[in-house]
């Protein structure tokens, strides 16, 4: 069933399982991560980016998505990923998506925490639930965050934050970054044990591609439920739909079906095989 965030997120805190947090951005796609999920018998966070959900319209995609999810067995939740845009958000939470990350990480910390308050008032009307944020992390994500470091912000102050706003997941910086990694990260994983000590909130890890196995096993250990993934299930797209066509080219077939079927299954491998990574997997 199409459940809250806090249903999927509170369940994986407490047994230190990460579930994929997917950003989908056409039908294929959301198809694909929802069948992966009925597969591993895993809950899943499906996630939309602002430009997908602009380049889709939200209509034409929260139709995919109660077509798509009618009946399932598996607890999913559809989640407004970074959104500076609080009209965006409204109407995203009007149209029924469970939960938002309003982005205000490039406003001063004590404007955000004021106005993600103002976020978390609105969600809690509809039953839905808030990711806040405080410092911008590295990397783009659909054209939104930024290419400087993130200047990241005391303990005390990520913690005043989650106090005030009592946002239902944080995502610190922790010295990941959007997109692939050009050297390897190096992560500050304590931070995540230093938050959750003191105000236990199911952490979101942001720019899961491209981390090692271990890497997620650790973060996950330590808090973090929710797994951002974006650019791998883009590269997984933009690859097998190469190395389909190129193979296809060659023997002057056109056939755009057999191209989704294949694109499909190599993007429902990927999303599984994070099931199974993160301890998702089995857990319904
Ligand atoms: P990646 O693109 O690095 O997987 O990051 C995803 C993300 O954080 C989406 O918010
Ligand atoms: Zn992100
Ligand atoms: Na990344």
């Amino acid at each position: 069933p199409v459940v809250t965030l806090k249903d999927i997120l509170s369940d994986a805190f407490d047994k230190r399982y990460g579930v994929p947090a997917i950003n989908v951005f056409n039908d294929l796609t959301l198809e694909a991560v929802l069948a992966a999920a009925v597969e591993k018998s895993s809950p899943l966070i499906v996630q939309t980016s602002v430009k997908t959900v602009k380049s889709i319209g939200v209509d034409v995609f929260y139709s995919m998505w109660t077509a798509m999810t009618a009946g399932i067995e598996v607890p999913v939740a559809l989640h407004l990923d970074h959104c500076p845009e609080r009209e965006v958000i409204t109407t995203c939470l009007d149209r029924g998506w469970n939960s938002v990350l309003f982005d205000a990480s490039h406003l001063p910390v004590e404007e955000n925490t004021r106005q993600t308050i103002e976020v978390v008032a609105e969600a809690r009307r509809h039953g839905a639930h808030v990711e806040g944020e405080i410092e911008s992390i590295t990397g783009v994500e659909d054209g939104i965050g930024s290419d400087t470091v993130a200047r990241r912000q005391d303990l005390q102050v990520a913690l005043d934050f989650l106090e005030a706003t009592q946002v239902d997941v944080f995502a610190p910086s922790i010295g990941n970054a959007h997109g692939t990694y050009k050297a390897a990260p190096q992560l500050d994983f304590q931070r995540v044990s230093d938050i959750v000590a003191v105000h236990p909130v199911p952490i979101a890890l942001h720019g899961g591609s491209g981390l090692s196995d271990e890497q997620f096993r650790d973060l996950i250990d330590r808090g973090c439920a929710k797994v951002n993934i974006s650019t791998a299930l883009k590269e997984t797209f933009m690859k097998s739909s190469l190395a389909f066509l190129q193979e296809t080219a060659a023997k002057d077939k056109w056939d755009p079906p057999s191209l989704f079927r294949s694109v499909r299954q190599e993007a429902v491998d990927m999303a599984g095989s994070l099931m199974e990574l993160f301890g998702s997997a089995g857990r319904v």
